[in-house]
């Protein structure tokens, strides 16, 4: 036996100041963790839009222009107001949403945080399964999260419209190629609105978006459809036995390699689907795979809980490595390396700080 396992472990006496300081903490984790859940329901109901245009107002009119139920949209307005999202006068019984937090509630672009904010009560769903599985073992099954596809395709949705063809394609070096005609595949498309977005900008080229989601690809389809694109197709696989016909110039991965089962298999396979001189982007969360240098980043407490309820959670449900969300840039760079690439660079967008975007040649 070593002296570690020996000795008693003694903790310091916390002083009454440091425990005063970790309640007040529970707190306001209780408050904000509540807090989450009426954004959900504001960002949902589209209240906070309502709210937005509406100048200080009533309970009852604010509900009218919503169309939502007034008993239900005044007890909302009461967190949102104790929260500091919304002034209330209480001598005309009046509500308005504060400026400084109509960009951070409102509108289709990436500064809409309440956007993000959903998958708090999406985690919640799959609560009992996931501390069943700290017993067990095992995870959950995408079908668990119902709603999990459409929240991430409107997150990345924000981040495409936003940079997609304008900041990140750049990247590749692959800009005058798609101009000229190539072929690109997508893996893990969920609901292929970057194959779509990149279709109608590249009409010379052609775009396959695989997933094994039929209810995402059902998604993709239809908008393809819907924006009359005859150069995206979108094919059910799982991608860590991809087969393909011929082999592509580029490859992309949006967010889709860290939730993988068997991570090391997808890279081999998107390797050996390249072309030779092709390229692979893969974009995936902008994070180290050392603990102590996240403990900094802002929204690292997100990133493992966002793991430990969804991404680690699915990939041990199917059996899985269980790489999580956090798997960081360091572990990445190796396995694109294992993978057979030989050049790896890392590049960051200051329009997307969540992601960092991987150029990988074979
Ligand atoms: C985090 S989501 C990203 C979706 C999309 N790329 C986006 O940015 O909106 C990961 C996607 O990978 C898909 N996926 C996970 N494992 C897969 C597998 N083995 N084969 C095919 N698709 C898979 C999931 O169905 C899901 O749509």
């Amino acid at each position: 036996m070593n002296n570690i396992q020996t000795e008693q472990h003694q903790s310091p006496t916390p002083t009454r100041d440091s425990v005063e300081q970790a309640a007040g903490r529970m707190i306001g984790i209780l408050n904000d963790s509540s807090i989450a859940l009426l954004i959900g329901v504001g960002h949902q109901t589209g209240l906070f839009e309502t709210l937005a245009a509406l100048p200080a107002a009533g309970s009852d009119l604010i509900a009218d222009a919503a169309g939502l139920n007034e008993r239900y949209v005044r007890e909302w307005l009461g967190g949102m107001t104790s929260a500091g999202f919304v002034d209330y006068q209480p001598d005309r019984g009046t509500y308005s949403l504060r400026p400084e937090f109509v960009p951070v509630v409102t509108g289709p672009g990436t500064e809409n945080l309440a956007r993000t904010l959903q998958y708090v009560p999406l985690m919640g769903e799959v609560a009992p399964k996931v501390a069943q599985a700290f017993r067990t073992g095992g995870g959950t099954s995408y079908d668990d999260y119902p709603r999990f596809h459409h929240i991430m395709a409107s997150e990345s949705a924000a981040v495409n419209d936003a940079s997609l063809v304008e900041t990140i394609l750049p990247l590749t070096g692959c800009v005058d190629a798609l101009r000229r005609g190539i072929s690109v595949a997508d893996i893990g498309c969920g609901e292929g609105h970057a194959m779509n977005l990149l279709a109608a900008t590249f009409p010379a080229s052609t775009f396959t978006g695989y997933d094994f989601s039929g209810e995402a690809l059902a998604a993709a389809s239809d908008e393809a459809s819907a924006a009359g694109l005859s150069n995206v197709r979108f094919e059910l696989q799982d991608v860590s036995r991809l087969e393909t016909e011929e082999p592509f110039d580029l490859v992309t991965a949006f967010d889709a390699i860290h939730d993988q089962a068997r991570p090391a298999e997808v890279l081999k396979n998107i390797r050996a689907a390249l072309k030779p001189e092709g390229t692979f982007l893969m974009v995936d969360i902008n994070a180290s795979s050392r603990l102590e240098d996240n403990v900094e980043l802002p929204w690292a407490a997100f990133l493992y809980t966002i793991s430990t309820f969804h991404c680690m959670a699915v990939s041990l449900g199917q059996g899985g490595d269980g790489l999580g969300t956090v798997w960081g840039k360091q572990r990445a760079t190796d396995m694109l390396l294992d993978a057979g690439f030989r050049a790896v660079e890392v590049k960051e967008l200051e329009e997307d700080p969540f992601n960092a975007y991987y150029v990988a040649r074979p």
